[in-house]
């Protein structure tokens, strides 16, 4: 795993962008794997900043989400449908029809995560895949405890998720408590891992994952099994491995 340190999250978004718009240019038909969450939406800024400036083209790219929540259609504003589609998808010149998430309201969800499965086989796998952490280790959503073999499925999310993600809803029970999401195998066939991480409270976590075991109780260790991992993390997040090395 190469670390690249930058100085906040801006700069992480920046960098982040550069990574990917560089990758872009270099295969305009590159296959890219999204995250939603607080850390990419700098990242999207910056590319769609680039889109309008620069004219960087996304018509041949597809991409592929990690995950869903189960229950939310795509035009319910929590749903990571609806994310992607007003954090970046909506301002970038990208074919609709080449963004894959996972449906939350499929009525036979096993069959859902089995098609995703079969459909990024179909593509032979992503090029690039874009993450984020949890404060608990989590890729995706695969919790701890997650089996490294495991490819897309249905998951229970941690109450630590839940809690995580309650910022984003009007009240804690409305926040779902399953979602869809691409397995922990599913991952790590990604030919190219970018991981983002920034701020104090995602500290932990990078620490456990620079330093720890590669262990199914904290899933993000086993990209220390991957050959091309790269992460661009910030000042506050790294501050805490300087406490402790
Ligand atoms: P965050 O979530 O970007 O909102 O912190 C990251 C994650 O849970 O994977």
């Amino acid at each position: 795993m190469k670390i690249i340190e930058v100085n906040d999250y801006q700069q992480m978004s920046t960098t982040a962008a550069e990574y990917i718009i560089e990758k872009v240019v270099q295969n305009p038909s590159i296959k890219l794997g999204l995250a939603t969450g607080s850390t990419p939406i700098g990242t999207y800024q910056r590319l769609i900043e680039d889109h309008r400036k620069n004219g960087t083209s996304y018509q041949k790219v597809t991409t592929f989400n990690l995950d869903e929540y189960i229950g939310l259609a795509g035009d319910n504003q929590n749903s990571y449908r609806y994310f992607m589609d007003h954090q970046l998808f909506n301002y970038i010149d990208i074919n609709n029809a080449k963004t894959n998430i996972p449906s939350g309201m499929a009525a036979d969800l096993q069959e859902e995560c089995n098609h995703y499965e079969d459909l990024l086989t179909k593509h032979s796998g992503i090029d690039l895949q874009i993450l984020g952490i949890g404060s608990n280790g989590h890729i995706g959503f695969n919790e701890p405890g997650t089996s490294f073999a495991s490819k897309t499925h249905i998951v229970e999310l941690a109450s630590s998720t839940i809690q995580a993600n309650a910022r984003f809803f009007n009240r804690i029970e409305d926040v779902p408590t399953q979602a869809i999401t691409m397995g922990i195998s599913t991952i790590l066939k990604s030919k190219e891992i970018l991981l983002l991480v920034s701020g104090e409270e995602k500290g932990e976590a990078l620490f456990r994952l620079v330093n720890g075991e590669i262990h199914e109780s904290f899933p993000a260790s086993v990209l220390k099994n991957h050959p091309c991992v790269t992460i661009i993390a910030d000042k506050a997040a790294i501050a805490k491995q300087r406490v402790y090395c």
